[in-house]
């Protein structure tokens, strides 16, 4: 292998960079050459196919900071339609004739699904990433429990899950943890202790939301900031046990803290919040205003007089307010626990390809003997019978639904990732760069500007001559 491309597919996590930075590092050691593609898969969408060399003289691009988050690539929601034969012919033409033997794709499941197609091309590995931590499984089978029915209405399949495990071990997990989640857990966590304070002086009730979509790992792991009620999307909400839990809370404390998943649901399964289509193969959707629409039931069960007669609040919806942590989750410096494991498993991309697989994830696996470990799995084992990747759902073991609270186990899952997460740098970098005199002065200076540099295009031939037997 002489030469691979990289690069970074669906919404961005703070630890994009770190994974490129060890894709690279592990390349430079086995003299590959490292083209990384502007924009994700639109990237090669695009006919000159803009991109960066990353290791001129198999050393690093000085650009490539795996502390800074975001991706210097850029990323973006596009993905190639596996049913568009021609645009895929044309991509896999391009990138032959910039000379790549493999390609390594960071993202998550709709990553996957547009990576797929072009592993009929050349050899394509995903390393993994998102804030969500739904990339993976919690055993091994688990696809294989879901059963699809004809709906009722006709024409389309209503999709269940058959004979789920009541239990799992920790050791059983497939991909451990994301790079990006920790991360995101360690924003959410703060900002929640943040708005305790403010809650707690104010007598209020205060709502906020976290993303993750239908994982609540996110909102799990926010129980580092000590909210007093987490409600993830797996588990139905029992509208009338919360409100009675949130009253007994309010008589004792006169102040409440709950977190909610964007994607929780109601008793019936439906979503709390709007939900609109996204256009990722994934089949993602995008979740706005669980929080809004949990702070109006509240509003209208306690009522104003509740507050009033404390001499607390005028009316329920000043006493009760939501606040979502949005898109800080995503953003910014990755903690130590996403740089190292991020960084590991863009190396573990890059022996992935030496060593001949396709189609394949490398993964980060725990083991009560050895740890954390780098592993990998066929794309395909995150499949379902009916080919579907699904998210990987907080699972009910993890969660103690009478507490509104992570449960022994999930309690034991968290404490792996977090409790070293941080490193000294990590802190030393808030006490050197946060208040730094030149922040004040000098302009931001970002990855874009001197990137855009860097860009090289493909020139010459075009599309059309397709090369014979692109297909092989
Ligand atoms: O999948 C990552 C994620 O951050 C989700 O948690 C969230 O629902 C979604 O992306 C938001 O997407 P966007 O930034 O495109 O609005």
């Amino acid at each position: 292998m002489r030469r691979i491309a990289i690069l970074t597919a669906g919404g961005d996590t703070p630890a994009l960079n770190a994974t490129i930075y060890g894709a690279v590092a592990r390349a430079n050691q086995l003299k590959i050459e490292v083209y990384g593609i502007i924009k994700g898969f639109s990237g090669m969408l695009n006919p000159t196919v803009p991109h960066v060399h990353l290791n001129p003289l198999f050393s690093s691009i000085p650009e490539l900071n795996p502390c800074m988050g975001g991706t210097i690539l850029g990323a973006s929601r596009d993905y190639i339609d596996p049913d568009q034969k021609d645009v895929l012919k044309q991509v896999a033409y391009r990138l032959q004739r910039l000379g790549i033997d493999g390609l390594i794709c960071i993202g998550g499941d709709g990553t996957i699904n547009g990576m797929q197609p072009l592993a009929q091309f050349f050899p394509c590995v995903l390393a993994p990433k998102t804030i969500d931590n739904d990339l993976g499984l919690n055993y091994l089978d688990e696809p294989n429990e879901w059963i699809r029915e004809p709906s009722e209405n006709g024409g389309s399949w209503n999709y269940r899950k058959q004979g789920e495990r009541p239990d799992i071990e920790l050791d059983d997990i497939i991909n451990y943890a994301t790079p990006g989640y920790a991360t995101a857990v360690y924003v959410a966590a703060g900002g929640i202790d943040r708005i305790r304070t403010t809650a707690e002086s104010h007598r209020r009730i205060a709502i906020i939301e976290v993303m993750g979509r239908q994982s609540g790992y996110i909102a799990l792991g926010s129980a580092y900031g000590q909210p007093d009620i987490i409600l993830i999307p797996e588990i139905r909400m029992n509208f009338e046990r919360l409100e009675k839990r949130v009253r007994e809370l309010y008589e004792l404390q006169k102040n409440v803290v709950i977190v909610v998943g964007e994607g929780v649901r109601d008793e019936n399964g439906t979503e709390l919040g709007a939900i609109s289509a996204s256009h990722d193969p994934a089949g993602n959707v995008i979740f706005s205003g669980a929080a809004e629409q949990l702070a109006d039931m509240l509003s209208k069960s306690f009522g104003d007089r509740y507050f009033l007669d404390k001499r607390r609040h005028d009316k329920a919806k000043s006493a009760i307010f939501t606040r979502k942590v949005g898109h800080t989750q995503r953003g910014g410096r990755p903690i130590q626990f996403d740089r190292f494991y991020a960084a590991q498993l863009g190396g573990k991309a890059v022996e992935l390809l030496v060593q001949g697989y396709n189609n394949s994830i490398a993964t980060l696996q725990w083991s009560e003997n050895g740890g954390f470990k780098l592993d990998s799995i066929l794309a395909n084992t995150l499949r379902d019978p009916y080919q579907n990747i699904r998210p990987r759902e907080v699972h009910p073991s993890f969660y103690d639904a009478n507490r509104f609270q992570p449960s022994k186990l999930g309690v034991e899952y968290l404490m792996k990732i977090f409790t070293n997460a941080i490193g000294y740098d990590d802190v030393e970098s808030i006490r050197t760069s946060q208040f730094h005199p030149g922040n004040l002065t000098n302009r931001y200076q970002g990855f874009n500007i001197a990137m855009h540099k860097r860009i090289e295009r493909l020139a010459g031939e075009g599309d059309e001559n397709l090369l014979s037997g692109a297909t092989g």
